[in-house]
């Protein structure tokens, strides 16, 4: 039942994100010192995590490879998103960023592998940890915000 309801806030999270036009400068770093969840080590040992697990289809900086990710391809399903903190990833609580490295996004109709059997949860959160280093401090102050970042 709780899954359900999940799975129902993500498409929400989703219809919502495609229609927004609020746009959110990235490229400005800011100079604020927010503290944040994960540690340095986290942070190298997910680079590589994501170099050979994630990069292939998010980018090597994760920034994407299509022009729109919100624009989906001829066969319906939506390229892979960037991670960089430009697109809605920041909308989504941890545990539901672990749950879409877990299973991927074939469930909810998408085309991402899911990597259950291929990462253990400290290397989930290394990724993680990872494509949140890139996130300027604005947009993770945004994430912690609206999710309550360290749960
Ligand atoms: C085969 C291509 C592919 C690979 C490999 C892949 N992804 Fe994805 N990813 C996608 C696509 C496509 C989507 C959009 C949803 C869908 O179609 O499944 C997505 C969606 C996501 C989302 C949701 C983003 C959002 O804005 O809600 C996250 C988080 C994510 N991927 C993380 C990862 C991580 C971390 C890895 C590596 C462990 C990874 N992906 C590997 C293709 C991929």
């Amino acid at each position: 039942m709780k899954e359900l309801l999940q799975i129902t806030i993500l498409s929400v999270l989703l219809t919502a994100c495609n229609g927004q036009s609020e746009s959110i400068e990235t490229s400005k770093k800011s100079t604020l010192d927010s503290p944040r969840w994960y540690s340095a080590e986290q942070v190298s040992q997910g680079g590589e995590l994501f170099q050979e697990n994630c990069a292939g289809c998010h980018g090597d900086k994760a920034q994407g490879l299509a022009r729109d990710w919100k624009k989906p391809l001829a066969d319906g399903s939506y390229p892979p998103p960037p991670l960089n903190g430009s697109a809605h990833a920041w909308h989504h609580p941890l545990p539901l960023l672990m749950r879409t490295i877990d299973r991927g996004g074939v469930p909810l109709g998408g085309v991402m592998p899911g990597f259950r059997d291929k990462l253990n949860e400290d290397e989930k959160l290394a990724v993680i940890a990872w494509f949140q280093s890139l996130w300027p401090d604005e947009i993770y102050q945004r994430w912690e915000k609206r999710n309550g970042a360290r749960q």
